[in-house]
């Protein structure tokens, strides 16, 4: 069914097999929340988890806990639950520190791996991925080449036979583009060279097959989409073919075969473990273990085919497109304005369902109209974000959202833009996080 009324959308979150997870998630009241692309939702779960991590693990059984609740494996067990939402085996992924830090692991593992010496990462992508690139090229010699990965570049700079590592996003940050992952990974492998996926936008928005595509190595967040809470640590994910090589720069103690041992000289441990360095914050790691059960029984193709059913909807009622209904604006030369029967908003997410992640990203055509709008949404309590230079971006997590608000959050949308309400001058002032 394809809903165009509010009664319809009701109706489909009536039918909806994904709708009792909404319980499982504190949501404040009155507010439509499609920022779990920076910020996932608190799962209900996840402050008892926390609390009993503390009080009984920490302040009951104190050091015992490193045994006794399995602190030490925590890393791995953790890595155990990610890996059927990415498409991995267990015992290649683990849990800790965080994704700058992981990526920068990564690429200089994959970069000591090849004897060229380029590092092929894209132009926009998130500015981190952007510094720890430079910073890993720095430390082993390499060069890095950015270029636009959604045009003919990215084969063509493959095809040069000389790119050690390509580093990409599977889904990107701003635009919400999915990235082809299988495709990719084979045609780089094709010219020889090792691809580093970040996933940070992908995982726990549509389904992830790492093992199957080939992928070398991969890293994520776990605070989006997977609602571990702000500052939760990351997971790294490794090919198995790759554990007794991959030779990261951050080699500590808890990378090392014996750690008990406590010998003088590092011996990396054999499987992905190697790529683990410190101690980790086992309080954090709680709240991402609360988040995991909840996950543990979700489908991924269920979460798919409602994330493309709500960004259809958010899509139809905002800008009027949609797949295979006319081509978009930008197609036919023509930019959307207001007054000729739309809002005036743009999508700059791609309509096609293979190219799209689980967000929506929107222009509008005025200079400097993306922030005052979203600010302007937000007092109406629908949360979505802002990112330069005049992206609006909304984010469709289908754990927790139902099909009547994406309907509320368009409709206000519009009406927002239709109205010129988000002119008001307070809706102008920036604040430090946008
Ligand atoms: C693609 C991508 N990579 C990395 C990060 C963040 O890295 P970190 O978790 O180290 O802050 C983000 C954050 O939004 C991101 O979008």
């Amino acid at each position: 069914m394809t809903p165009t009324t509010r009664a319809d959308c009701v109706e489909l979150d009536r039918t909806d097999p994904l709708a009792a997870f909404r319980e499982e998630f504190v949501l404040p009241e009155g507010v439509v929340y499609l920022d779990g692309n920076s910020l996932g939702a608190l799962p209900r779960a996840t402050p008892g988890r926390v609390a009993d991590m503390i009080e009984r693990e920490w302040g009951r059984d104190l050091i015992a806990s490193w045994n006794t609740a399995g602190w030490w494996d925590k890393p791995r067990t953790l890595g155990a639950k990610i890996a059927p939402l990415v498409g991995a085996d267990p015992d290649e992924v683990v849990v800790g520190d965080g994704t700058s830090t992981n990526l920068f692991k990564a690429l200089v593992a994959a970069l000591r791996m090849s004897d060229r010496d380029i590092v092929l990462g894209e132009s926009g992508n998130f500015p981190t991925d952007l510094y720890v690139t430079e910073g890993a090229a720095r430390l082993t010699g390499a060069v890095q080449r950015r270029v636009d990965p959604d045009g003919p570049e990215l084969a063509a700079a493959l095809a040069t036979g000389d790119v050690a590592v390509l580093l990409l996003s599977h889904v990107d940050y701003r635009s919400g583009t999915l990235r082809d992952l299988p495709a990719i990974t084979r045609m780089a492998h094709e010219h020889g060279a090792l691809v580093v996926w970040d996933l940070c936008h992908s995982v726990g928005a549509v389904p992830i097959e790492l093992s199957r595509s080939g992928a070398d190595f991969a890293v994520g967040c776990t605070y989006k989409y997977l609602n571990a809470g702000p500052g939760a640590p990351a997971f790294l994910y490794a090919a198995r073919r790759h554990h007794a090589v991959a030779d990261q720069p951050l080699s500590g103690w808890h990378g090392h075969a014996n750690p008990f041992d406590f010998a003088p000289e590092y011996e990396p441990a054999p499987g992905v473990s190697r790529f683990l360095s410190g101690s980790q914050p086992l309080v954090a790691d709680a709240a991402l273990e609360a988040s995991l059960d909840v996950w543990a029984k979700a489908d991924m193709a269920q979460v798919r085919v409602k994330s493309l059913a709500m960004t259809d909807l958010f899509l139809r009622i905002t800008t009027g497109e949609e797949p295979g209904r006319r081509p978009p604006l930008r197609a036919v030369g023509r930019r959307p304005m207001v007054g000729d029967g739309w809002a005036g908003l743009e999508s700059v997410t791609p309509l096609d369902h293979a190219h799209r992640g689980s967000q929506v990203a929107l222009l509008q055509p005025e200079e400097g109209a993306g922030y005052p709008i979203v600010r302007a949404l937000i007092e109406r309590g629908v949360i979505g974000d802002f990112r330069a230079p005049d992206v609006m971006r909304f984010g469709f997590t289908p754990l927790y959202l139902r099909y009547v608000d994406v309907y509320d959050a368009a409709t206000a949308l519009v009406d927002v833009v239709e109205t010129g309400e988000w002119r008001q001058e307070r809706f102008a002032r920036r604040a430090q996080v946008t």
